[in-house]
Formats: structure tokens, C-alpha cells, sequence
């Protein structure tokens, strides 16, 4: 059931079904979030049902004020406070040493925990509300594309779950995760906020994971899976392609070059600005994947700084290895 956030009671009736045990999804910047109250195994344990995600893939804990920071981890290094003071609310995940007390269940039982504070004012508002941590992986199945708008939610998870319908989420992907726990820090998950930013912010060069590390707990290949097929191409390959061989395909670009070429009716034109075609990406796929298209080309994006992370997420929904190798 779709609930629009926009009042105090929608807040309330949301706070009232967390605490007796049950799941809410809720808007935030980056993805709809599946959220749970933190502290209760057995709501905690609702969502990796619902997802139908594997128990050893650990969960966000989303946190309203920094100051909550210290009830969930401990040895928290002074460079995650000046993160967390710099980009919270926002598209950044912590990873930091767990406190002792936080459930098995919701760290999959890894030693650290994952931290953010989102800046979705009604992420906001539920969090202040709620008073505790709420765990809240993406609001998708497991394997499946993010939602980014409540109809996905719906799509995915059900009419009986309760949604509260913030709009459109403002960044469209996951966002970055950054490990705190070792010497240096490492960016587990590229986002928006990259490592450019990251770097600034600390003063040092920030690394992100690659792949030839080991894997982080729940990486998967097929992850952000539209459920056609779904295939990258280069600009110039898309301009060559013959138009009998394109029937039942979707097409995902950003140049107006090759938009105009191709002319396809299943096709959408993102913008050739990286942050607006991340806030769109998963919302045309969505739509593609609505149209029983038999496969989906996506138009190859720029190898360039501020296209890394959408670079990975493509990556991922076509089935290749995260990390810094990427198809060409
Ligand atoms: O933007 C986001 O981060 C969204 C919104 C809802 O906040 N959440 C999200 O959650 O993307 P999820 O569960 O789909 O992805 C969380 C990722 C998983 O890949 C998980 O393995 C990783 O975070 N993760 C969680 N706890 C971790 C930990 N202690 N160490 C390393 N990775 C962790
Ligand atoms: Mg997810």
C-alpha cells in the first residue's frame, strides 16, 4: 500500500508498524530502502524474507544524528567523523567495528557494521521519529534492479507492504560505501560521492576496492539485474548497428548522436551529465524491462572519473565482474 509521507500521521502509522516488528519501505536520496527496526531480530529477519536475500549479505543501519554513531560501533577513527560530518545527511555508508550488543543478524555476522544517515526528508523524519536505527538494504528482490520511486516497491515487493511515497529519489544509486576499519580507507561500493571527493575531504588519496581483492561480503555478480537480457555497447557500435537486427530490443543512451540514428520507439535518452543519467538509470530500465523488450543495450557511458560508478552498476546489470575492469 502506497502511502504519501506528507503528513505527521502517515510518520506516525510508519512508526507504529516498525516497532510492533513489521517493514516499512521508505524514500531516501539514493534508493527506496526495505526498513526494519535494527534492534529486533525477528523484524530484521522480515527482510532478508522479503528480499529474499542470502544471510551472509550484511544490511545498512540508517542512523537520524551522529551522535547515535557511538551506540553502534566502537573505535570509531577520528577520519569517519570527519566524513560523517562532511557528506551526512547524504549518498555515504561507514563501515565501522561493531558494538558488541547490535544482532547477528543485521551484520551477517561480520565484526564491523555499516552506518548512514540519509538525506531524504522523510528518511529523516521516520528516523527522528523512530528515535532508533532502522536496517535497510535497497527495497528490491534480491538480484533484481533498485527501486527509485514507490511504484518500483510495489512492483517488486507487493501491495500488502506499507510504502511511504516520497517522490523520486534524487541520486538513483546506492550509495558509496567506504570502510573504515583498516589502516586506510577503501571505497567498498562506489557512488555518486567518489573518490575524487573522498580524497579531498581527508586529505589523502582514497583507493577504491578492486576486484582482484577479496570480496566483499555479499558482492554479487548479478546484481541490478533488469530481467531482460541486458547488454553494453560503444557509441560507435550503436551507430553502425542495422535496424533489422535491433527488433525487440530497448536502448538506454546518452548521445543525442545516436538517439537520432537509432530512432527506436523503445528507446530513452539520458542525459550526458553523470549525475542527472544515475538519478534516471534505473528508472528506464525499470521502464524497458515493464516493456518485454528481449534485450536492453545500454549505451557504453564515458570511461571518466564522474562516470565510475555508473559505469560498475552498468557492469554489474550485464553480468560482469565489479571492479575496476570494465567492459569495452
Ligand atoms: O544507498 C544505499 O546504500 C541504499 C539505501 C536504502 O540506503 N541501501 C543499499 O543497501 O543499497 P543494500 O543492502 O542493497 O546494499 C548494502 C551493501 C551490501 O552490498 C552489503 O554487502 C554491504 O552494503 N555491507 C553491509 N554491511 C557491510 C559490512 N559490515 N561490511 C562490508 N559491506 C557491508
Ligand atoms: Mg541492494
Amino acid at each position: 500500500m502506497i502511502v504519501s509521507a506528507n503528513s505527521p500521521q502517515a510518520i506516525e502509522a510508519a512508526v507504529e508498524v516498525l516497532r510492533h516488528g513489521g517493514l516499512v519501505a521508505m524514500p531516501t536520496e539514493t534508493v527506496y530502502g526495505l526498513a526494519a527496526d535494527a534492534s529486533q531480530v525477528a523484524a530484521v529477519a522480515q527482510i532478508y524474507l522479503r528480499k529474499q536475500r542470502p544471510a551472509n549479505n550484511p544490511l545498512i543501519v540508517h542512523l537520524a544524528d551522529v551522535a547515535q554513531l557511538s551506540d553502534w560501533a566502537i573505535n570509531i577513527p577520528a577520519v569517519a567523523y570527519r566524513i560523517a560530518n562532511h557528506v551526512w545527511p547524504g549518498p555515504v555508508t561507514l563501515v565501522l567495528q561493531k558494538a558488541a550488543w547490535v544482532p547477528e543478524i543485521v551484520t551477517a555476522g561480520q565484526a564491523s557494521i555499516a552506518l548512514r544517515i540519509p538525506s531524504h526528508p522523510v528518511a529523516l523524519s521516520l528516523l527522528q521519529a523512530f528515535g532508533g536505527g532502522l536496517a535497510a538494504p535497497s527495497a528490491n528482490r534480491f538480484t533484481r534492479l533498485s527501486p527509485t520511486t514507490a511504484q518500483h516497491v510495489e512492483q517488486g515487493l507487493g501491495k500488502d507492504l506499507m510504502i511511504l511515497d516520497g517522490g523520486a529519489a534524487n541520486v538513483g544509486i546506492e550509495s558509496t560505501i567506504v570502510d573504515c576499519t583498516g589502516e586506510r580507507l577503501t571505497i567498498l561500493r562506489p557512488g555518486m560521492l567518489g573518490a575524487a571527493a573522498l580524497s579531498e575531504i581527508v586529505g589523502y588519496s582514497v583507493q577504491y576496492h578492486t576486484a582482484s581483492e577479496i570480496q566483499r561480503p555479499g558482492s554479487h555478480w548479478l546484481h541490478y539485474t533488469p530481467q531482460a537480457e541486458c547488454c553494453l555497447m560503444t557509441s560507435a557500435a550503436l551507430l553502425q548497428q542495422q535496424k533489422c537486427d535491433l527488433a525487440e530490443t530497448g536502448f538506454v543512451v546518452y548521445s543525442p548522436s545516436v538517439a537520432q540514428a537509432l530512432g527506436s520507439t523503445r528507446l530513452i535518452q539520458l542525459s550526458s551529465e553523470p549525475a542527472a543519467y544515475a538519478r534516471e538509470l534505473y528508472a528506464a530500465l525499470h521502464v524497458l524491462d515493464a516493456a518485454v523488450c528481449r534485450r536492453i543495450v545500454v549505451e557504453l557511458v564515458p570511461d571518466a572519473p564522474d562516470w565510475y560508478a555508473v559505469r560498475e552498476r552498468l557492469n554489474k546489470a550485464v553480468g560482469a565482474p565489479c571492479g575496476v575492469s570494465f567492459i569495452q
